[in-house]
């Protein structure tokens, strides 16, 4: 993302945030925030940090950022960069994943230690008694599990590649049992997008998040309601996802323009797509960066719920205070994170 100069920021983030965040950028508080951004500009440089934000965070947080993405992205990016010092504003699973990928050459540092509910739905020794129970079978594990569920893990996908991973893994093991977890919702999508699984025999872990949850079959209608001539781009751990995939499939209008996307390829297809207006089906994070991204095209958030509290527990303030004190450093024990990133490895090997 291109950085905005901070004498845009007011009117900025009012134009593109105002509505999501009503009453919150108030021309003395994004005073205060241009110059904590000085500060945190500054001592970044000093500390040679990279600072990477999650789409779901403050439009502040993606401002000052290096790199704005989606939790497997950023990863992937803080990787290749080879920087000392990360500050990673996300939750905890995605700085434990950057930890799991960087290793013993890059700090990670977040500004809190925010959780995940689909991470807090996981039952270790329920995976383990999976494992027990079928011996040959097959972990799919979530990027949205912490780094102990992802050691438990054969694979890892995330919401762009969990068709493809349950492909592979089917097609490499025939007639083998598969525990999909934690997300109901995208495990259930993903099966109807698989070319090959046999549903019968995967085992859906009943995790879910919280906030896509919520995102139901009367919210969509409502936004489409609203905006009809609007296509929906939809992230396949919502609530009403298996819904509108069986409606996507019954080719019923306004069905048809639903595309189920990770918040990455929301950007990807918001850019490339012949329609000028867009109904985003997650987390309220995601409009301001399409909005920033994507200035000539109108994009309306499905429902002003769909805000997560754990991401919005990081803050500008927060992320001037871990650079000045190295407040909350991300570790994660060597044999966890070696078993993690072979289950990870084994994801990003397949194509
Ligand atoms: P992404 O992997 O698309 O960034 O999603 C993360 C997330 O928390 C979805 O709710
Ligand atoms: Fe976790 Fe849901 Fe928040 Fe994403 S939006 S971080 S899945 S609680």
């Amino acid at each position: 993302m291109q950085r905005l100069p901070v004498e845009n920021w007011y009117d900025t983030f009012n134009g593109a945030a105002g509505d999501l965040y009503p009453g919150r950028y108030t021309r003395e508080y994004t005073s205060l925030l241009v110059d904590i951004a000085g500060r945190v500009r500054e001592l970044a440089e000093c500390k040679q940090s990279l600072i990477v934000a999650h789409n779901y965070q403050f439009p502040e947080l993606q401002e000052v950022a290096a790199e704005v993405g989606d939790s497997l992205g950023l990863s992937r990016y803080v990787a290749r960069q080879d920087s000392p010092r990360v500050d990673f504003c996300g939750v905890w699973f995605m700085g434990e994943t950057a930890k799991t990928i960087v290793g013993a050459k890059t700090k990670v540092y977040m500004p809190d230690k925010p959780g995940c509910s689909l991470v807090e739905s996981i039952d270790h020794a329920r995976v383990r008694r999976w494992k027990q129970a079928c011996p040959d079978g097959i972990v799919i594990s979530y990027v949205n599990t912490d780094a102990a569920t992802k050691a438990l893990s054969d694979y890892i996908c995330t919401s762009r590649n969990a068709a493809r991973v349950l492909d592979h893994a089917a097609t490499n093991n025939p007639g083998k049992r598969i525990l999909f977890l934690p997300d109901k919702f995208l495990g259930s999508v993903s099966i109807a997008q698989s070319e090959v699984v046999d549903g019968s025999l995967v085992d859906l872990y009943d995790g879910c998040c919280h906030v896509h949850a919520k995102i139901g079959e009367t919210a969509l209608e409502e936004a489409f309601d609203r905006h009809p001539h609007a296509e929906l781009l939809i992230h396949p751990e919502c609530g009403c996802a298996s819904h509108c995939m069986a409606k996507v499939m019954q080719g019923n209008s306004p069905y048809q323009k639903a595309f189920f996307l990770s918040t990455e390829g929301m950007i990807r297809h918001a850019e490339s797509s012949p329609a000028r207006e867009f109904i985003v089906g997650t987390e309220m994070g995601m409009v301001y960066r399409l909005r920033r991204e994507i200035p000539e095209k109108v994009f309306h958030p499905v429902s002003p719920d769909a805000v997560c509290e754990y991401m919005k527990m990081n803050t500008l303030e927060k992320l001037l205070g871990s650079l000045e004190n190295d407040r909350i450093e991300v570790t994660v024990e060597a044999d966890t994170a070696d078993k993690a990133r072979t289950a990870i490895d084994r994801m990003l090997s397949i194509h």
